[in-house]
């Protein structure tokens, strides 16, 4: 086998702060079912959110080495606080292609009718230089009304994301946006894209969603071919080897992830423990 090909059969590393980054996994899955992952969540310091930013710094360089480490070919920061926060670092220090995830406020604005947009991502999220960056390109033609989702992460980390903790979270979030005039919601943080069911539940078809998963798998789909590492095309028949790291330390909590992991979006996983000291 080539160097190339070698290279190929390698895996997209992906991480999170926890189980937000599993939504990315997925629609990286569908789009390049050939291609082998490997994921770490990082439960045991989640949520991001609410730390600092040198913090965020130094849990995602040590998570990207720890990938790299285990044979990533290109890493996804598949964490919008991470992104913020430490992609520019992290393209300094690492030799791979490098690909993040960033709030949807440029496709929400556009498509967004009454020119209202409702923007739920983390505090780390909403005080970054970046997020302020897309929202004023956008604030000529667009308001948007701006909200921490303080407690929501815990609750998806635990395995809870539906019930009346998480139904009275979204009613105290989102209410006020739709009484704002907003018709659409940028789900500004991975781990909201499992709260879809309960906010179409609550809420019906008064939002329009956006997020960005399926974004990010067409472009890892265009990095891999531009940079040649596409998996073998005799690479076996799909689905490629997948597994999921946590860093949670205890059984307990990992179970989410372990019942995650048996859904048929991510059959065939094999789920794993580790420990990814700082650097
Ligand atoms: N899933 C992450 C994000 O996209 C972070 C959530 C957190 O850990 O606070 O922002």
């Amino acid at each position: 086998m080539s160097d190339l090909m070698q290279r190929g059969a390698a895996p997209i590393g992906v991480f999170d702060s926890g189980l937000g980054g599993l939504s990315v996994v997925r629609a990286i899955r569908q789009r390049l079912p050939a291609e082998p992952l490997i994921y770490i969540a990082d439960s045991r310091y989640a949520p991001y959110g609410e730390k600092s930013d040198a913090f965020i710094r130094a849990r995602s360089e040590a998570l990207s080495r720890g990938l790299i480490e285990r044979g990533a070919k290109m890493l996804v920061v598949a964490c919008n606080t991470a992104t913020t926060h430490a992609i520019a670092h992290l393209r300094e220090q690492l030799d791979l292609p490098i690909i993040g995830v960033e709030p949807g406020i440029k496709p929400a604005a556009l498509g967004s009718r009454s020119n209202v947009v409702g923007v739920l991502a983390t505090a780390a999220t909403l005080r970054s230089d970046k997020l302020q960056g897309l929202l004023a390109a956008h604030a000529g033609t667009c308001r948007f009304v701006c909200q921490a989702g303080h407690g929501l992460v815990e609750r998806i980390e635990q395995g809870e994301a539906e019930g009346e903790a998480v139904d009275a979270l979204l009613a105290q979030y989102l209410q006020p946006m739709l009484d704002a005039g907003a018709d659409s919601l940028v789900l500004g943080s991975t781990h909201y894209a499992w709260l879809i069911p309960a906010i179409r539940r609550r809420f019906g078809d008064r939002f329009t969603l956006v997020e960005t998963a399926t974004a990010i798998a067409q472009r890892v789909a265009q990095q891999l071919d531009q940079h040649g590492l596409s998996a073998p095309s005799d690479a076996a028949a799909a689905p490629a080897a997948m597994t999921l790291c946590t860093t949670a330390p205890g059984e307990s909590q990992r179970l989410p992830l372990l019942r995650l992991a048996q859904g048929e979006d991510f059959a065939g996983a094999q789920v794993r423990a580790i420990d990814v000291e700082p650097v």
